[in-house]
């Protein structure tokens, strides 16, 4: 078989993801000293430096399309920053340096470092509107899950395709007072709640994995961790829909004139395009989906996840990380 060199040069390979995953794991090594400090800023503003000095050494033409808001923001990864070394794979970007800042703060669980890639012009630029609608599940969703149904539905719906009975399936929703209905209905239908303090991405992920109690995750959450989701939910083979959910007319308006369709339903696909998705993430506090980054003695320990959906696979890479290369004495 010969091997297109070209092609190879053009799109993010295969290598691209063990690259990325120095990032995720810098981010979430550089959290370490802010876990349970109070601080989500101080925590936010450590992994975003760390995640942006790493990403400047992969090669690869980055431009950031999913970031953490506008460039006078600073200390964030904006929206349409370039990142990479400039040569390599033309890429979409999305980055949540930390998704659960709160939960860092608070030293609660499921707290993640967050990184999903995609070829250039494939993922939707969903920033104009803060908030989407999701629900995610395994493949067995797929054909069978709407959106647009009632959620009693859907869940009996997704009970019949799992073979398994309505009581035993637990849906994943963030604890919100926007949620209190859902939360009601899905109780209603017979099944159980994993309520989320934070931490979507990690809720939709769970959702499409086997070795998980989580069946599903639905609600609205903000649209940039939608995008990120879609871009790991690929690599699982697992089913997504989106709908925008603009907090009222003015930033309907404002996704309108972005050039979104705010009323449609987004299937995976419409979220990010194509199939040479990347998505890597690396536990900042202990969740399902990886242990949190840890010391012990002159060492970090951090555990990630890398899922590329070309090829369907899902890695999880372990890490010893010395102390004294990476914090800065103060913070040791
Ligand atoms: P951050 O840690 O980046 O603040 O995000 C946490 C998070 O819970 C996301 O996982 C979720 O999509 C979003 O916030 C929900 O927003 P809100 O807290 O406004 O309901």
């Amino acid at each position: 078989m010969s091997i297109d060199a070209a092609s190879l040069f053009h799109h993010p390979d295969r290598n691209l993801a063990l690259e990325l995953v120095r990032a995720t794991e810098a981010a979430a090594i550089r959290a370490v000293p802010w876990i349970g400090k109070g601080d989500k800023n101080a925590a936010d503003k450590a992994a975003v430096d760390a995640m942006r000095a790493f990403l400047s050494t992969v090669d690869m033409d980055g431009v950031i399309v999913i970031g953490e808001g506008e460039k006078d923001e600073a200390p964030m990864l904006f929206n349409g920053e370039q990142v990479g070394s400039g040569s390599g794979p033309a890429c979409d970007i999305a980055v949540d340096p930390i998704d659960g800042t709160s939960l860092t703060a608070a030293g609660r669980s499921h707290a993640l470092s967050v990184l999903a890639v995609s070829e250039r012009g494939t993922m939707l630029d969903a920033s104009s509107v803060f908030y989407m609608d999701k629900i995610v599940t395994g493949p067995e969703g797929i054909g069978v899950i709407d959106i647009e149904r009632p959620i009693g539905d859907n869940v009996r719906a997704l009970a019949k395709a799992l073979g398994k009975d309505v009581g035993d399936l637990r849906i994943a929703v963030l604890d919100r007072p926007r949620h209190e209905q859902l939360i009601a209905d899905i109780r209603a239908a017979g099944a159980g709640t994993r309520l989320l303090l934070d931490g979507d991405v990690a809720g939709g992920i769970n959702a499409a994995r086997r070795d998980t109690r989580i069946d599903m995750c639905v609600g609205i959450g903000g649209s940039p961790e939608g995008i990120t989701t879609a871009c790991a939910i690929k690599a699982l083979g697992g089913f997504m829909q989106g709908k925008l959910a603009p907090k009222d007319e003015a930033e309907a308006e404002r996704g309108r004139a972005a050039g979104l369709d705010v009323d449609a339903i987004l299937g995976l696909d419409d979220l990010v395009a194509g199939d040479n998705t990347f998505f890597v993430a690396t536990g900042v506090t202990d969740g399902a989906l990886c242990l949190g980054a840890k010391r012990e003695g002159p060492i970090i320990r951090t555990e990630s996840v890398v899922l590329r959906s070309k090829s369907g696979t899902l890695r999880r890479v372990q890490a010893e990380h010395l102390v004294e290369k990476w914090l800065d004495p103060a913070d040791r």
